[in-house]
């Protein structure tokens, strides 16, 4: 048997030899894993890492800086009239502005105009001025944080809208 190639051994043998360093490797492995299994080992002070899962949230309604400033000048300067996001705490004649009001059927010059220089009642004492309370860029916060209550038709439309009246604005002022 292969006796001129004293060195060789026979392929089976080799075969045998790799089977049983992977035996001890599965049986080395399977040691840790039980190890890591019983839990006790693992210390208290070590985090165990847990599987993310991005949740499911739609940009438009994530506050940014800008809403949550909005947030708190609501608060302070529209709640006491118009009412939460629910609409609720307002005062009779000043309309909710979420998505059951019609806040978002106007462009977005025309909701700062109104907060800025007040509003005629039809029936209600009416929107006060508040052009000497709040800068444009307030007025900007408020209104994005307003936008956050609205669905997302109703904040493409309005964009829309925003968009359109704009324009009619800028040629007008070009005449
Ligand atoms: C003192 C009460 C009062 C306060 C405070 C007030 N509003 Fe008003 N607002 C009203 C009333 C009343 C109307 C309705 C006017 C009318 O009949 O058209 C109104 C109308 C509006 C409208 C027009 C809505 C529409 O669809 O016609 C906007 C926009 C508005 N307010 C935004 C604001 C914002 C933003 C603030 C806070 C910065 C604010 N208001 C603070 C009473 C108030």
């Amino acid at each position: 048997m292969l006796l001129g190639q004293p060195n060789l051994r026979p392929t089976y043998m080799r075969w045998s030899i790799y089977r049983s360093i992977f035996s001890h490797i599965v049986s080395i492995s399977a040691i840790v894993a039980l190890a890591a299994c019983s839990g006790t080992e693992i210390p208290s002070s070590t985090p165990i890492p847990t599987i993310q899962t991005a949740p499911a949230v739609d940009p438009a309604s994530m506050p940014g800086k800008e809403a949550i400033e909005g947030s708190d000048l609501y608060s302070a300067n529209c709640q006491v009239c118009h009412g939460d996001s629910n609409g609720a705490g307002g005062r009779g004649g000043a309309p909710v502005h979420n998505d059951r009001g019609h806040t978002w059927h106007h462009p977005d010059a025309q909701l700062q105009g109104w907060v800025l220089n007040g509003k005629l009642g039809f029936g209600s004492p009416g929107m006060p001025a508040l052009g000497d309370k709040l800068t444009e860029p307030e007025v900007d916060a408020i209104l994005t944080f307003i936008k956050s209550w609205w669905t997302n038709e109703q904040r493409d439309s309005q964009a829309d809208i925003s968009e359109r009246y704009q324009d009619a604005l800028d040629k007008q002022q070009k005449r």
